[in-house]
This record gives C-alpha cells, structure tokens and sequence, in this order.
C-alpha cells in the first residue's frame, strides 16, 4: 500500500541576521512533526530556507559594504549550520536566489500577469521596510508608524503591478467556511475573516525603487515583491512549472496532507495572498495553516532586527540538545 504522504514547511527566514530562539521554535516544531508523522508510517517531506531578496537584505549589505548576494550567502550558511547543531533532518533547504526558484517566480507572475490577475497602476502609500509590507493611511500608527512593528514608514509613490486580491474576497470566505480546519487555532482564523469581510484591497506586487530581487520578464525595471517571491516557494521546491514536477505532483497536487507553520506576524500573507496566488494560478489550496505566537523579551517581540535576541547555541551549550528542543 502507498504511503500517505506528510508536507511540513517554516516560513523562510529572511536573511537579514544570525538565526535566535524564535526562528528555531519554528524550526523545531516541524522537526519534531516531521519525525512524528513518519513513525507514524507516513511518508513525510520537511522544507525550510531563506528569503534572501527584498529592500531590507539590500540595505543591510550596502552597510555591511558588500552585495547582496554576499551577504545572503554569509546568513543562509550560518543557518545551515545552526540547523545542523540543532539536529534538525530537513529534506531541503530553499534559497530564494536559487535559479530553480528565481525561473519559476518568474513564469508564476508572467503566467497572473497574462491572465489579467495582475496589472499595471500606480501605488501611493506608506511602506515598512521592516515588514517588508504596505499600509493604507487607517492602518498606520499616530506619527505614520508601522502597525506592526512600530517603526517608520516610508511614503512611496510610483507606477507599480497590481495583483485582483478583491476579485477573489468572496471565494476565499467561502474557501475559509468550507474547510473550518484551514487555520488553526480558531481565534486566527477568526481574524482572518474580519479582516477579508472589512473588504480586500488589491495589493501592489512589484518595487521599481530598490534592484534586489526577481525582475518581471516583460518589464525588467520591475522587481517582484518579496511576499509573491518568498510565498512560492512552498511550491517552486517541490519542481513545479519545472522539467521534473514528480515532487510537486505527490506532495502537492496528489498529497494527503500539507501544513504551514508560521508566526502570528505573517498570518495575513500566508492565509490571504497566498490561497488567493493558487487560486489564480488554478491549483488546490492543499495546505493548513498552524499559526503560534512569539518568544517575547522586555522590549517587545525577540527580533533579528531589534537585535534583542539569544541564540540556540548558547542554550545548547548550557543545558543540552534534548533539553533545548524539548523547552
Ligand atoms: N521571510 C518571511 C517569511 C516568508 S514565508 C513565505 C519572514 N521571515 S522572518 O525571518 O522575519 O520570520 C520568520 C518566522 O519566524 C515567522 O513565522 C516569525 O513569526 C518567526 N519568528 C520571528 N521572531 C520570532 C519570535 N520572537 N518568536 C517566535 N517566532 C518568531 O517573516
């Protein structure tokens, strides 16, 4: 008998410092999940990675003095190696700025854009450089501060690509209705409703301001946004749109069970644009969403860039491997 199969993933970490004990929490629980399913007979696939384009890696390497590249491939080495000290057994480990990946975004946007899902207009807004993330005037804080992180926003104006999130609102309630098991636990999912029934904007989906990223094919002085680049990876990792899609057809399309682990923060992305980007695209939804919360220090949320974290590798060494996965 076959095998059923399991597709756990993290969200891919941005590669924009050294990995701390938020980002292996993530880690950790897909590790243990993956290992889990397959003693229990099934036949499991666990992905992580980096997000290595977008303003913020372009930022932080001018500082460093080096390119981008560089300075991606400083980071994604180190969380390979932390992974490794972590004990952890992922099947693959995706770079964004991988050819694999960078062709098949390119195609993926190419393909929306053909279809009329995308076009082209003008965006005038706020930006986080932080959130890699936009905001309408009612979203932001008093003094234009991101929602989110509390940092400044940035007033952006320019000609951008637009993706018809608007076009799919009503699709996606029913999507959520229909499947009541789609995010886990019920007070996200919750949230998530409320914010599609305040009513869906379309969101802009390319920057001509920075070069960091994945150029749309007809238009090259356009860079992909980060969030179309970085959430197609679950699927550009498994070969699809590529000469051999056999992973994408037995863990995707034909698989039995897919689930997403990600941290409050990016719930939006990942239960809004997301489904909405497979919709247009004509392929099943497949996956779950398992959201959980953050690893909090005095100031707030524990981040790579507020620089206010600890590091597995010191818990390690103090306490143990098995003492610091099972914490
Ligand atoms: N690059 C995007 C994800 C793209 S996925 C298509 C990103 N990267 S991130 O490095 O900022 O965060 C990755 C994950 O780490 C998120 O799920 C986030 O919630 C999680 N964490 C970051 N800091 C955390 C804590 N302090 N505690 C727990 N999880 C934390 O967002």
């Amino acid at each position: 008998m076959n095998k059923k199969t399991f597709y756990i993933t993290t969200p891919i970490y941005y590669t924009s410092g050294k990995f701390h004990i938020g980002t292996s929490y993530t880690t950790c629980l897909c590790d243990t999940m993956k290992r889990y399913k397959e003693l229990k007979g099934y036949d499991a696939r666990f992905l992580t990675g980096t997000d290595e384009h977008g303003m913020k890696v372009e930022s932080y390497a001018k500082e460093a003095g080096i390119t981008p590249q560089q300075f991606a491939d400083k980071i994604a080495g180190m969380a390979q190696e932390t992974w490794k000290n972590l004990d952890i057994i992922n099947d693959d480990f995706l770079r964004t700025t991988e050819k694999r990946h960078e062709t098949a975004v390119a195609e993926i946007f190419d393909q929306l854009l053909k279809q009329d899902d995308i076009y082209l207009g003008e965006y005038s807004g706020n930006y986080c450089m932080q959130c890699e993330a936009y905001f309408t005037p009612t979203q932001l804080l008093e003094g234009g501060l991101c929602p989110d992180c509390g940092r400044p926003t940035t007033m952006v104006k320019e000609e951008t690509y637009f993706l018809r999130l608007s076009k799919y609102q009503d699709r996606l309630l029913q999507y959520i209705e229909d499947h009541p098991d789609f995010i886990f636990p019920e007070t996200r999912k919750n949230e998530v409703v409320q914010f599609i029934k305040s009513g869906l904007q379309d969101i802009s989906v390319s920057r001509t301001a920075f070069n960091w990223g994945i150029k749309v094919k007809s238009n090259p002085k356009h860079v992909i946004y980060v969030w179309i680049d970085a959430l197609s990876n679950y699927i550009t990792a498994l070969g699809y749109d590529s000469a051999d899609d056999s992973l994408f057809k037995k863990y995707w399309l034909n698989g039995d069970e897919v689930i997403h682990v990600v941290g409050k923060d990016i719930l939006r992305f990942h239960a809004i644009y997301w489904p909405v980007m497979l919709m247009a695209l004509g392929l099943p939804i497949k996956f779950r969403l398992f959201v959980h919360g953050w690893y909090l220090m005095k100031e707030g949320k524990m981040s790579k860039s507020k620089g206010n974290v600890i590091y597995p590798d010191e818990l390690v060494d103090r306490y143990g491997l098995d003492a610091f996965r099972y914490y």
